[in-house]
C-alpha cells in the first residue's frame, strides 16, 4: 500500500512502492493511448503547480498533461517572471503558493535536497521531486524501469550501462538505486573527471567499468547521458571530438551489445556527442517512448500521491 505524503527520491520508495508505480502506471498508458477522449477524473478539484527553478522541455511538460488528463487544474509558475528575481526566498515563494490551497508543488531545482527541504516545512501541500540538482530525478527513473519492463520484461538480472556525465547527473544517481532495488547489474562509465568518487556506492548492483568497450559489452540496455555543459566547472573534460571518439556510442560500439539491446537517453541529448545521431533515431531506440511513459509514470505518481485520499 502507497503511504508517502511525497515523492522526493527512489531512496525513499521500497520494491513494493516502485511496483506500484509501474502498475498504475499501465492503465495511465493504456487510456492515454485511446483514441478520442484521454481524461479520467481523479484528480477533478485538484490544483498541480509546476514550480521549475531550472530549465525542462519532459518534465515539466509532461507533468502538465499527466495532471490535466487527470482533470486536475495545473498551474505554472515561473521564478523568472515571479518575485523570486525581486529577493523573495524558495520557502516564501513555496509557503504563499501553498497558502492558495494548492494540493502539490511539483518542484525542480539547482539545489540538491531543495524539494525535501520544502517538504519538510509546507503544511498541507505535497511535493513532488522533479529534479534536484545532482542528487535525485525520481520520476525520470521510474518511466525508465516501465520502459525497460516493458521491453524486457523482469528487471532482476537485466545489464545496464549507464554512460556518460554520472557525476552530475541526478539520472544516473535515481536508476542506479532504483535498479539496484530491483536486482539489475549496473555498470557505471564515464571520464574519470565526469564520474563521482563514490558511483559504486549507488545501489547494490552499480559497477564503475572505465571504458565504454567494456560496459557496453552484453548489455541490455544502454543508456547515454548528456554532458551537463551548464554544471561543468571549467575544463574537465576534453574536446568534444574526443569526448565522442571515446565515449560516444556508435554502431560499431553498440555492436558490442546484446544484438535487441536498447538505447535510452533521457533527454535533452546532444546529438553526436554521446550519441551518434543515426542511432537515436534508429529502432533500436527508445528515446520517444521514454517520454511518452513519462506522462503516464507522472499520472501514477500524482494519482498514487492524491487520488485515493483526501489532503
Ligand atoms: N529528462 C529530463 O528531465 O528532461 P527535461 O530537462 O527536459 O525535463
Amino acid at each position: 500500500m502507497w503511504t508517502h505524503r511525497h515523492l522526493l527520491g527512489i531512496e525513499e520508495l521500497s520494491v513494493a512502492d516502485i511496483d506500484a508505480v509501474l502498475e498504475r502506471a499501465e492503465k495511465w498508458h493504456a487510456l492515454s493511448r485511446q483514441a478520442g477522449n484521454k481524461k479520467a477524473s481523479v484528480l477533478d478539484g485538484r490544483t498541480v503547480v509546476n514550480l521549475f527553478f531550472e530549465a525542462s522541455t519532459r518534465t515539466r511538460t509532461s507533468f502538465e498533461v499527466a495532471a490535466q488528463r487527470l482533470s486536475a487544474d495545473v498551474v505554472n509558475v515561473s521564478p523568472a517572471l515571479s518575485s523570486v528575481t525581486k529577493g523573495e526566498s524558495l520557502l516564501d515563494t513555496a509557503k504563499n503558493i501553498e497558502a492558495m490551497r494548492v494540493d502539490v508543488l511539483v518542484v525542480r531545482h539547482a539545489s540538491s535536497g531543495a524539494p525535501a527541504f520544502l517538504a519538510r516545512r509546507l503544511d498541507h501541500a505535497r511535493v513532488v521531486n522533479a529534479g534536484d540538482g545532482a542528487h535525485e530525478h525520481p520520476t525520470q527513473a521510474l518511466l525508465d524501469a516501465f520502459i525497460m519492463k516493458q521491453r524486457k520484461g523482469d528487471l532482476a538480472g537485466l545489464v545496464v550501462a549507464i554512460c556518460g556525465d554520472i557525476a552530475h547527473s541526478r539520472v544516473a544517481r535515481s536508476n542506479a538505486i532504483l535498479l539496484g532495488k530491483k536486482g539489475a547489474e549496473v555498470r557505471l562509465c564515464a571520464p574519470r573527471t565526469l564520474m563521482p568518487r563514490h558511483a559504486d556506492e549507488l545501489g547494490a548492483t552499480a559497477r564503475v567499468v572505465p571504458r565504454l568497450e567494456e560496459a557496453v559489452e552484453g548489455a541490455d540496455v544502454v543508456m547515454m547521458l548528456r554532458v551537463q555543459h551548464e554544471r561543468l566547472a571549467g575544463a574537465m573534460m576534453s574536446t568534444t571530438r574526443e569526448y565522442s571518439r571515446t565515449f560516444g556510442l556508435n554502431a560499431a560500439m553498440l555492436a558490442r551489445a546484446k544484438p535487441d539491446a536498447i538505447v535510452m537517453h533521457p533527454g535533452p541529448m546532444n546529438r553526436n556527442v554521446e550519441l551518434d545521431t543515426r542511432i537515436a533515431d534508429s529502432d533500436r531506440s527508445v528515446i520517444l517512448d521514454q517520454v511518452e511513459a513519462g506522462v503516464a509514470v507522472r499520472m501514477a505518481v500524482l494519482d498514487l500521491l492524491l487520488g485515493a485520499q483526501p489532503s
